[in-house]
């Protein structure tokens, strides 16, 4: 700890707490994770899940990597210094929204189980956490964002599952394997998961 931390007194004693917001909003606070290499599909099953209970009229947060990287993250790059902040961060950033009863869904690569286990570390039992699985291949093949080319030619510095790690995570809550679901199949299992998670008792 710090000289400036010692002098900092955490006020959350007097605040209104979770449950309170959650009331409010009838609704559970919940962080959905979602894993995976780039063009898994992440974000397109984040958008899909959002639509979904955003029309059901439930309050949501998407938290998507490439945005974030342009926002507060600005400053980090891709060693695996720079991603153990830009997850913490996150999860920190998550942990607001979920205390505040919102619907949270995150969209990073999230590449290593260590990354995964500091996200654990700051969210507990509040965080879902959602392999989108794609082989190296299959998302070099629909490269949407042109990296894999940029990757294939060398212009790209640090490529997950090229020169950068992209591990099997080990116990998520649930795989999703989008090269033989399709966005609906895929979307539905997520609903099933998490509407008991949000549902207030
Ligand atoms: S993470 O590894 O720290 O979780 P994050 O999800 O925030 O990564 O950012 C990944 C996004 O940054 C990708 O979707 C891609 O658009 C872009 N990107 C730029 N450079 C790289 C790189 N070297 N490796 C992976 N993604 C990159």
């Amino acid at each position: 700890m710090t000289d400036s931390n010692a002098n900092i007194h955490t006020e959350f004693h007097r605040l209104l707490d979770t449950p309170a917001k959650e009331a409010l909003l009838r609704q559970r606070g919940v962080v959905v994770w979602m894993y995976g290499m780039s063009g898994s599909g992440k974000s397109t099953l984040a958008v899909a899940l959002e639509r979904h209970f955003h029309e059901a009229g439930r309050l949501v947060q998407v938290l998507d990597g490439d945005n974030i990287r342009h926002g507060i993250n600005r400053d980090l790059g891709f060693s695996l210094e720079d991603r153990e902040e830009n997850i913490r961060r996150i999860a920190e950033i998550a942990k607001l929204f979920r205390s505040l009863g919102v619907l949270t869904i995150t969209s990073f690569i999230t590449p290593t189980n260590d990354l995964r286990a500091i996200a654990k570390e700051i969210l507990g039992d509040d965080l879902l956490q959602i392999y989108v699985k794609a082989s190296y291949e299959a998302c070099e093949k629909r490269d949407v964002k042109g990296l894999y080319a940029k990757a294939r030619r060398g212009e790209v510095k640090q490529f997950t599952g090229k020169d950068s790690l992209f591990e099997e995570p080990e116990n998520p809550d649930l795989t999703l394997d989008t090269e033989t679901l399709s966005v609906e199949e895929a979307v539905q299992l997520l609903i099933d998961l998490v509407t008991p998670r949000i549902t207030l008792s």
